[in-house]
């Protein structure tokens, strides 16, 4: 069995989202901080309606029926999320509403989470099982739903809000190369939620960097190990076509693909040609600690390998720097940003992932494309994605709408007996919306 990632559906156009720039201004940070400092564009947001579970109803149903695949035919549903609405009853038991209604409860799997990483938990867990023998010959199902909001300050720009929904089975065009697989996991306090009160987290900002770019090294290199082993010739990002990051904020990516490019200069490989190798030098003799401290590696193998960024990179993160950080959402909004601005040149090409959860777990992966077979084929794949038209439909909000809605939602996390707006007149056809939380915490939603 050859297990893949059939088919992703996003969805991002049920959400406001503001502009960047807009935010600047209403902070009183200095102009260009998040747009290029940061290197984002714009950030999502779930209005009052809406919120993960509401999100993960949406994308499963969307895929569904855009692919007329039978929710009979669904025999594993892991979801993966940080965002905590129930410390017991998981994400999947609301999901199950959807396949209960065609008779099928037969279907294995909760949720995963570990900040970020749980996606790629989920992910991992679904294809596992297609892998394995207890696979009964049914799709699996992996979705990612988070909503990302942080307390007031430097990292509240980073936040964001999508849904994820991904068809797992054999025979389809974006396949695992499973035996490379590489994790780098540890123990540290960068980026947790302990107060259980509230939706923000605690965030070592700083530290968080450092120990993003210090996973993907270690990732990077236990991957070009097991590549090397049983392919027997030195990996390096030129068998790279595209570098795919989980990605909190664009500068975040830009300097962890500088980083993989200086990983290919310590390790002498083709990729890094005479005249950076010669720019380079004067670093080679850095201890690792040192390394990340130095501002100036991170500027000169930024600029250096620019170039490649913009061949093997950039096509990743039209979503990410469109919606924000997505959380477990954001490595796989970048890859379908990937699917659906190159899908008429991937056959045979190589993607390599980075999935990074703080706390922190980190995978490095890689997928292998071919053409597919309608309507699992990268084109329609893409045509269904329609991430053009979706990022078109959304609408723009003011800073101040969106700290108003943050004011409501502190209010409201964790409260019981409540009714929302039911305001969704400016909700796609087919969204599913939050009406009210009754007495007992139980959570009402409705279709559009
Ligand atoms: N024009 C252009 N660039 C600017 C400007 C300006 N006017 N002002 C600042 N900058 C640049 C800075 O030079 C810096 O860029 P550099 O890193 O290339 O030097 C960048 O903007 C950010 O500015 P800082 O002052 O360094 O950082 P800040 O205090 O704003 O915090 C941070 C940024 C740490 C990312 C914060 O937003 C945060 O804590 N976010 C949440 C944590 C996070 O996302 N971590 C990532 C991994 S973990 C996860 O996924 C949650």
């Amino acid at each position: 069995v050859r297990s893949v990632l059939l088919d992703s559906e996003l969805n991002a156009d049920a959400l406001n989202y503001w502009l960047q720039e807009a935010l600047e201004v209403h902070d009183g940070a200095s102009k260009g901080k998040y747009t290029i400092g940061l290197g984002q564009d714009c950030m999502a947001f779930c209005s009052e309606v809406e919120d993960v579970i509401s999100m993960s109803l949406t994308v499963v149903k969307s895929l569904l029926e855009k692919y007329h695949i039978d929710p009979k035919l669904i025999g594993r549903l892991e979801v993966g999320s940080e965002t905590v609405i129930d410390k017991s009853k998981s994400i999947k038991t609301w999901l199950m509403q959807i396949f209960e209604e065609s008779g099928n409860t037969d279907i294995e799997g909760v949720d995963s989470s570990n900040a970020c990483y749980g996606g790629t938990a989920a992910l991992l867990n679904c294809v596992n099982w297609v892998e394995s023998r207890c696979w009964d010959g049914r799709y699996g199902l992996v979705v990612c739903t988070d909503s990302a909001v942080y307390a007031e300050g430097p990292a509240r720009p980073t936040g964001g809000a999508a849904a994820i929904a991904m068809l797992i089975g054999p025979n389809a065009p974006i396949s695992f190369e499973s035996k490379y697989r590489a994790s780098h996991m540890a123990h540290v306090y960068d980026f947790y939620k302990p107060d259980l009160a509230s939706e923000y987290p605690v965030v070592d900002g700083k530290l968080s960097q450092t120990c993003y770019l210090m996973a993907l090294d270690s990732c990077y290199r236990q991957y070009c190990a097991k590549y090397e082993k049983l392919v027997g010739e030195q990996f390096s990002i030129s068998d790279a076509d595209y570098c795919v990051f989980h990605s909190p904020y664009n500068k975040l990516v830009q300097k962890s693909f500088a980083r993989l490019y200086f990983n290919d200069f310590m390790r002498n490989c083709s990729s890094v040609d005479n005249d950076a190798k010669e720019k380079l030098q004067p670093f080679a003799n850095l201890t690792s600690e040192e390394s990340y401290q130095s501002r100036d590696l991170e500027k000169g193998s930024q600029q250096l390998a620019k170039h490649l960024y913009d061949i093997k990179v950039q096509p990743s993160t039209l979503l990410p720097k469109q919606i924000g950080n997505m959380y477990t959402a954001s490595l796989y909004a970048a890859l379908a940003s990937v699917i659906y601005n190159k899908h008429a040149s991937l056959t045979g090409q190589r993607i390599v992932m980075f999935s990074y959860g703080s706390g922190l777990t980190s995978t490095m992966f890689s997928f292998k494309l071919n053409e597919g077979q309608h309507p699992f084929n990268l084109a329609n794949i893409a045509s269904v994605l329609d991430v053009t038209a979706k990022l078109e439909s959304r609408h723009v909000t003011s800073p101040e709408k969106f700290i108003d809605t943050l004011k409501l939602m502190e209010h409201r996390y964790g409260a019981k007996d409540f009714e929302t707006s039911k305001d969704i007149s400016l909700l796609p056809p087919g969204t599913f919306y939050l009406t009210k939380v009754d007495s007992m915490y139980r959570r009402f939603y409705e279709k559009k």
